[in-house]
């Protein structure tokens, strides 16, 4: 590397984190999160606020970067606007739900939060999302600081205890996955991503696992024995039904269906006619594989959905075997996956009549745009933090060198178009703080691979329920920052 190319990466990054501090949030004169865009050129909307899914990639990188207060804050205030009460009106938000988004409002000199819990957004999406990645968050949260304090806290516990029931307790299928309508996470919008999405069943089982080592055992013995029951559960049911390669590919193109009993190798009656084989043949390489986006009863949704099987690797869902492979396919399919701007948020696009009755013919998502196929820097990280798991550095630091010669120049824009990623998003946000706060965290996972335990946890085992509750903190996962 030339001295010119380790200044101009300085000024970028420079660049970057004046661009942080622009989107800093303040309530009654404290830090709390961040808002989505700091884009003064065009109508603010709700980029306004701080989203929760959004705040997870500035998070990380200040709790890495030492300003824990911002995170701990956010903690606090989000968990005030958790309803705690059993609702019976149809129209409040349940019980242990985290909202998708919050704003400050002031009324003279007074300043209250505002949540979002999907009433304001368009189409009145569910954020169910949020309360995974709050979990995930304060996990994150105690690793960094060894504050375990603040998760011990009788609120916190409460909180924690209240987002496993929403998930662990009562439901209608009978599936170790989580049922969830359309749009109920980064895509939050009608996609045909309803039933059991892969992003959804990741966060869930990395939220469990979170929520395993924070919660304090005694009172909570039901929900402990309830989450070491779900985690093996979970774990084999995607790495089972979800998986595809060619292998996988071969076996459904010669299932039968109507199958009835225990027995039956196509479970879910998949109709192997449902399958897009030629196009899947010719794209899957010999060596690699993913996880699919979402497997119901009839359906098997191929299209490959990068966030969820990012966070697959970093949490042990996908097996070591399959997290390597999911490495290769990135390699082997780099310009479909990655193009001129990591990375692609689903492949391939919905096109013709898929997009006009799956999308309801949404003029946002049209075919290679936005979340139907357009590329997302956010997901900078959670390829570097999937690299770094896998020991494939090599991948993500090819991906960071593409953004990096372009995102500043864009002025960080929110996504991009086209089949590589080469316009600039029809829509999108300039100034887009999870673009920005992804490319920093991207390189600072590969400059410190120590960092990866705030997202990654130590090999799955799961301890009878009854001894494991000896134990109240699994203490390995507080040395990493030592
Ligand atoms: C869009 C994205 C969503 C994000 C929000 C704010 O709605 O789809 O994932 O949270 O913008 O950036």
């Amino acid at each position: 590397m030339q001295l010119n190319d380790l200044v101009s990466t300085d000024s970028v990054e420079k660049e970057a984190w004046a661009a942080i501090e622009n989107s800093i949030l303040y309530y009654r004169g404290r830090p709390v999160g961040t808002v989505a865009a700091y884009d003064v050129t065009i109508e603010a909307l709700n980029y306004d606020q701080c989203f929760v899914r959004d705040f997870v990639s500035s998070a990380l990188i200040f709790l890495i970067k030492g300003r824990t207060d911002i995170v701990r804050n956010f903690l606090e205030e989000t968990l005030r606007l958790q309803p705690k009460e059993r609702q019976l009106n149809a129209y409040m938000p349940g019980r242990g739900l985290m909202p998708a988004s919050f704003k400050v409002v002031c009324e003279g000199e007074e300043e209250y939060l505002e949540p979002d819990f999907g009433e304001h957004a368009i189409a009145r999406v569910t954020p169910v999302d949020s309360c995974l990645w709050w979990v995930i968050l304060l996990r994150a949260y105690v690793v960094a600081t060894r504050d375990f304090s603040l998760a011990y806290q009788p609120d916190f516990q409460h909180g924690l205890r209240l987002i496993m029931e929403l998930c662990l307790a009562t439901r209608f299928d009978m599936y170790p996955t989580l049922l969830v309508p359309d749009g109920a996470c980064m895509i939050d919008r009608r996609m045909g991503i309803f039933g059991h999405p892969l992003e959804i069943q990741a966060l869930f089982f990395a939220a469990l696992r979170a929520a395993r080592e924070l919660l304090v055992c005694q009172g909570n013995e039901d929900i402990v024995t309830a989450i070491d029951n779900r985690l093996p559960l979970l774990q084999a049911h995607i790495r089972q039904h979800y998986w595809m390669d060619l292998h996988r590919l071969n076996k459904i193109y010669r299932f039968k269906s109507e199958e009835y009993g225990k027995a039956a190798a196509n479970p879910f009656n998949v109709y192997a006619d449902s399958l897009p084989y030629y196009e899947l043949d010719k794209w899957l390489p010999k060596k690699g594989g993913y996880l699919v986006g979402n497997v119901g009863p009839s359906q098997l949704d191929t299209r490959f959905f990068c966030l969820a099987n990012m966070i697959s690797i970093v949490s042990d869902l996908a097996s070591e075997e399959q997290s390597q492979a999911i490495m290769n396919l990135i390699e082997e399919r780099w310009e479909d996956l990655v193009g001129d701007m990591p990375m692609k948020i689903c492949f391939p696009a919905l096109e013709h009549e898929e997009y006009k009755i799956v999308t309801g013919c949404d003029p946002k998502n049209i075919p290679w745009s936005y979340h139907n196929g357009g590329s997302w820097p956010v997901l900078l990280w959670l390829l570097s933090a999937a690299a770094v798991k896998t020991n494939r550095m090599d991948l993500a630091h090819k991906a960071i060198e593409i953004a990096e010669a372009r995102l500043h120049l864009d002025e960080w824009p929110e996504y991009y178009d086209g089949k590589k990623g080469r316009l600039t998003g029809k829509q999108a946000r300039k100034y887009q703080t999870w673009t920005i706060a992804g490319f920093l965290l991207a390189k600072e996972l590969l400059r410190n691979p120590r960092f990866l335990p705030l997202v990654s946890f130590g090999s799955f085992s799961v301890e009878p329920a009854s001894r494991a509750c000896e134990f109240e903190m699994v203490e390995a996962n507080t040395l990493y920052f030592g």
